[in-house]
């Protein structure tokens, strides 16, 4: 097997991600690579490449039992990670960990919260708490903290059914998660299961209206199963959409020629979050996947068990689908309706199922914001978090005007 000839890890990528890229997809939409874990596999940065691997039935999140080289069962690799035993249940039944069947049933248990009509009853709740956000802030914050990440907990928290008073413990739990310190994430998710159990058992005593108490009158789920969709939910809805508004944000302070159209045609603002979703989306690489048996990935031979890590990045930038690929052109999107290939919100049966409420989230919050302050600007210049799975700013300091 040839040599990676490219490392995730590596800080030229990591300080400009997608340009990073760039030089890989050059090398063609296939190749060897360094992955975040430090072990070998395929990287997968061209768009139909991508879109291919994560629709394919024969490329598994779960790796146990796969035949060939680098396959290991799920509980190893989680074991190897330092991850202790008694969190595998919980880990084993995340959405992400499944495939096939057992993931189609989980998956089904929430589904219906997340549907485009159910969805839109949520707008006026979503245009309050950004009008009662807005209302808060001076004449300078810190988007991130003082914007994106109350919005996003909130919304995502109420949906669920995590109280208020909850709500700070998730965002430090959320980052602990995000940092990705093993030293600190095993003691951290050890507070989350033993909280979402308490949770559980709250809401099946009183239920209330929210997603909890309508999944615990569901019969077919374990405990651990509830669990599990509950760490999900609240960190999916929260950290992803908190870093989809930021760096949505400081790309239209950046554009002014785009930021003039939406106020000319303000019925844009959807087509410009879809495409700022895919110049800026928060989501580097998708979840780690592997081969189940031989295949060709864009002329690539991967042998079953191997490691295949899609980059959702490279592939919304990839040349040999968008003209300009960095360049986001809000017309492009409109005049493809709509998905033309963005794998920002991921692709396949993993699709990610909070992408209507993201895409409310996204349009309210930064409508709003660039309505009520036309000259917001950026202070400074919003540095990177060295993290090769996502693209996220620590902070994103502005001046409101
Ligand atoms: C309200 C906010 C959100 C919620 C509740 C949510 C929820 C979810 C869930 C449950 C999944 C797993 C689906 C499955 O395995 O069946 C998922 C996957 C995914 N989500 Fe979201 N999400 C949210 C926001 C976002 C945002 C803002 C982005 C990026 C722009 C994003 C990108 C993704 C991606 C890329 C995947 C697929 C990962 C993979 O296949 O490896 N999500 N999301």
């Amino acid at each position: 097997m040839s040599e990676p000839v490219v490392d995730v890890r590596d800080p030229a990528v990591l300080d400009d991600p997608m340009r990073g890229y760039d030089r890989v997809l050059a090398a063609g939409p296939v190749c060897r690579a360094r992955l975040p874990d430090g072990g070998e596999g395929w990287l997968v940065t061209g768009s139909a490449e991508v879109r291919a691997v994560l629709a394919d039935p024969a490329v598994r999140n779960d790796p146990t039992g796969l035949p060939g080289r680098g396959a290991q069962t799920q509980e190893e690799a989680f074991l190897a990670l330092g991850t202790p035993p008694e969190h595998l249940p919980y880990l084993r039944a995340s959405l992400l960990s499944l495939d096939g069947a057992e993931h189609t049933r989980l998956r089904r248990s929430i589904s219906h919260a997340f549907g485009a009509t159910r969805v839109a009853t949520l707008r006026p709740r979503v245009q309050q708490i950004v009008d009662e956000l807005l209302d808060g802030l001076g004449a300078t914050a810190n988007l991130l903290d003082e914007y994106a990440y109350p919005l996003a907990m909130a919304v995502v928290c109420e949906l669920v059914g995590v109280q208020e008073p909850d709500w700070a413990a998730w965002w430090r739990w959320g980052k602990v998660l995000v940092d990705g310190d093993p030293a600190r994430i095993t003691p951290t998710l050890g507070e989350m299961f033993a909280y979402c159990h308490e949770l559980v058992d709250k809401r099946r005593a009183d239920p209330r209206e929210d997603l909890l108490s309508e999944v615990v009158a569901q019969d077919d789920l374990t405990d651990v199963d509830t669990v599990a969709l509950v760490v999900f939910l609240v960190l999916a809805g929260h950290e992803t959409m908190a870093h989809l508004l930021s760096n949505a944000a400081l790309a239209l302070m950046r554009d002014p020629a785009q930021l003039s159209l939406l106020r000319s045609e303000p019925d844009l603002w959807p087509a410009a979050v879809r495409e700022l979703v895919r110049t800026d989306g928060p989501v580097q690489l998708a979840r780690l996947r592997y081969a189940a048996t031989d295949m060709e990935v864009g002329g690539v031979r991967i042998r079953a068990g191997d490691p295949i890590q899609a980059v959702l990045g490279a592939a919304n930038r990839d040349p040999a689908q968008y003209a300009c690929p960095h360049k986001a052109n809000i017309r492009r999107q409109a005049s493809h309706g709509g998905r033309e290939g963005n794998v920002g919100f991921g692709w396949g049966p993993h699709f990610c199922l909070g992408v209507a409420l993201a895409k409310l989230e996204a349009e309210v919050a930064l409508r709003s914001l660039f309505e009520r302050f036309p000259a917001v600007e950026p202070v400074g210049e919003p540095a990177w978090v060295p993290l090769p799975r996502g693209r996220h700013r620590v902070a994103l300091e502005v001046r409101l005007r």
